[in-house]
């Protein structure tokens, strides 16, 4: 067997949880190509492969817009062939579940055919930083649950699906927070000179070369993708997201246990959506529930 996972990563945690996944395909001897989706310009022939993943991180409850707009780009296929979904995210949420759903319509009319569905939850990169020992935790579970995934998906042939209510797409839908604001998030973006060290980080690793430096100074476009990419990974914090400020996320998680004490200021936040998702994760693991 032979398969492709398209993929979009703001901020490395959906890169991590494809490589897993293509680790443990390769395990059992199946041939797993992973590519971003950014890296394509033209048209895209899936026709090669056996199944066909899109994996993405999810931004205000839908795939990021660079998803819809990389899936329009692949060729209609002449007979029907399975596709799977692997979403990322800060929170376990049922609404979460149907952030797929545009996607799904656009891969249907290439004959694209969801037909299974998996979603691990990730540190955030926006809104409040998780501590160490809650990354870590989140990290084993996903690496956990895709070893288990990938066994059941492509060797036992039984597909997983996520629970959803049709009623939550026309909401989610309203809430395309992303795709309404992400070309204005971008123009609001600045960076404070007195802490740059123009390292060039964000220039060479935005998604949709956004930023420009010329002259001596940076100049934002109207692409933007809101991924977060920029602002989490500037190695001294420099960047000033706006209106978005409070919820800024920066520095890579180590995803190693903690050596230290940290004080868990978020400890309510989500509080029923986490446990329910490792619970689910250790009943389906045969494990002790966090
Ligand atoms: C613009 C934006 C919107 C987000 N919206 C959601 C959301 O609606 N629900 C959620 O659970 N996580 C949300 N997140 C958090 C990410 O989905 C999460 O941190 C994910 O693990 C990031 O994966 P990545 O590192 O591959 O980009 C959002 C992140 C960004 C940047
Ligand atoms: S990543 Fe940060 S320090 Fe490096 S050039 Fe960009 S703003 Fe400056
Ligand atoms: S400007 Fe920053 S947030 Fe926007 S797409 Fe580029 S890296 Fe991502």
């Amino acid at each position: 067997m032979k398969i492709a996972i398209y993929y979009f990563t703001g901020t490395g945690n959906t890169e991590l949880t494809v490589k897993k996944w293509a680790q443990e395909a390769n395990k059992y001897n199946i041939e797993c190509d992973l590519f971003k989706v950014e890296d394509f310009k033209d048209d895209v022939d899936v026709s090669n492969y056996d199944k066909v993943g899109f994996a993405y991180p999810i931004h205000a409850f839908n795939a990021p817009r660079i998803l819809w707009k990389f899936a329009t780009k692949i060729k209609k296929l002449s007979i029907k062939k399975p596709a799977f979904i692997i979403m990322v995210s800060g929170e376990y949420m049922n609404m979460n579940h149907s952030s797929d759903y545009k996607l799904a319509r656009i891969l249907k009319r290439r004959n694209l055919i969801i037909e299974s569905e998996y979603h691990y939850l990730m540190p955030y990169n926006m809104i409040f930083r998780h501590t160490e020992k809650r990354a870590f935790d989140m990290y084993k579970t996903m690496n956990a649950l895709s070893e288990l995934d990938v066994k059941e998906y492509l060797i036992e042939n039984k597909p997983h699906h996520l629970k959803k209510h049709l009623s939550i797409h026309l909401f989610i839908w309203l809430i395309r927070i992303e795709q309404l604001y992400a070309p204005l998030y971008g123009k609001m973006l600045h960076i404070k000179k007195k802490k740059c060290i123009k390292c060039m980080q964000c220039v060479k690793s935005c998604p949709v070369k956004n930023i420009e430096f010329k002259n001596d100074k940076f100049k934002f476009g109207w692409h933007c993708t809101l991924c977060s990419r920029c602002s989490f990974n500037c190695p001294t914090n420099a960047f000033n997201t706006g209106f978005l400020l409070p919820w800024k996320v920066n520095g890579k998680y180590k995803f190693k246990e903690p050596d230290f004490v940290e004080v868990d200021k978020h400890k309510r936040y989500c509080k029923k959506s986490y446990a329910r998702y490792y619970k689910e994760a250790s009943n389906r693991l045969g494990t002790i529930e966090k």
